[in-house]
């Protein structure tokens, strides 16, 4: 019974399969690790190929069938291509975390480079958006499933010298809530994750885009900034988005969540 228990516990996703865009470092990677430890069955996206074998060798010890896809989310083919892959591997896709994203530069509005303004939309935001257009398509074949974006605090309050992060992030939620109104109705959940800061490379560029050479001393002033007075690890949003993806979170659609040690409580 108390074997059953543990079982039913901790591995939730057996014979299910999840995609994960930017799998290939940071909270993406952590993610992957999480859902291949409960039994699923993992296709990992990034950019570069040679960045995802270092997958292979994080998962081998979970000994679950594992399928790398390089793919830049934000082409409509390339996002095309890893659902149909993910189909034609392993039958089905029962959960999309929508994670794959980058933060620009740091640098006033009327500084901001345009190029990297559009860039950071077309993956922030058009990168969520493909992927919940595709994959849930997918989704729709078997039933349904559940979709997790990666939004940030970013998404919930303004930061100078961010734009085109707060302004992508603020856009997630939008397309959270307006996918969980189009796709409840398919049985397919989608929700949102804020994280802020986590341990990744991710925040060693914020740091030293605001700092230069006084990168730690942003990295102090950041970590003390939520009242645990740390940095997250990426371990603690991938138990998040396993939480919202499994059937403990069966009621939960359009969602914003947020996993910054309280940092946005006072906001
Ligand atoms: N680290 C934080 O504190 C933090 C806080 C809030 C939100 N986030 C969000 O979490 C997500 C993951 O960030 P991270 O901190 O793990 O960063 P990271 O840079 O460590 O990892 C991001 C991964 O995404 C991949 N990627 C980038 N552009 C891509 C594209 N066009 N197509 C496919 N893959 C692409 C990168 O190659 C990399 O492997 C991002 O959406 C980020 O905005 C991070």
């Amino acid at each position: 019974m108390l074997a059953r228990l543990r079982e039913a516990l901790f591995m939730r996703f057996e014979n299910k399969v999840v995609i994960v865009t930017g799998a290939a470092a940071g909270i993406g990677l952590a993610t992957c690790r999480r859902f291949a430890s409960e039994g699923a069955r993992v296709v990992a996206v990034d950019l570069q190929s040679s960045n995802l074998n270092g997958v292979t060798s994080e998962l081998a010890a979970y000994g679950q069938d594992v399928l790398l896809f390089e793919a830049d989310c934000s082409d409509s083919e390339q996002v095309r291509a890893y659902v149909d892959a993910a189909v034609e591997e392993f039958g089905q896709v029962d959960y999309l975390f929508n994670n794959a994203g980058i933060e620009g530069t740091v640098a006033d509005i009327v500084e901001y480079p345009e190029e990297v303004f559009n860039r950071v939309l077309e993956v922030n935001v058009r990168g969520v958006w493909l992927g919940i257009k595709h994959a849930s398509q997918a989704m729709m074949l078997t039933g349904g499933g559940a979709i997790v974006n990666t939004a940030s605090s970013a998404g919930l309050r303004g930061a100078s010298g961010m734009s085109a992060y707060i302004a992508s992030k603020h856009a997630v939620l939008g397309l959270t809530k307006t996918a969980a109104l189009e796709l409840g109705p398919k049985a397919i959940r989608v929700n949102a994750v804020c994280p802020s800061p986590i341990e990744t490379r991710m925040m060693r560029s914020i740091e030293s885009g605001f700092g230069g050479e006084q990168a730690e001393i942003v990295r102090k002033e950041l970590a003390s900034r939520n009242p645990l007075s740390r940095y997250g690890e990426p371990s603690e949003v991938a138990s998040l988005v396993a939480f919202l993806c499994s059937e403990d979170a069966s009621y939960i659609n359009g969602g914003i969540y947020t996993v910054d040690g309280g940092a946005t409580a006072g906001h």
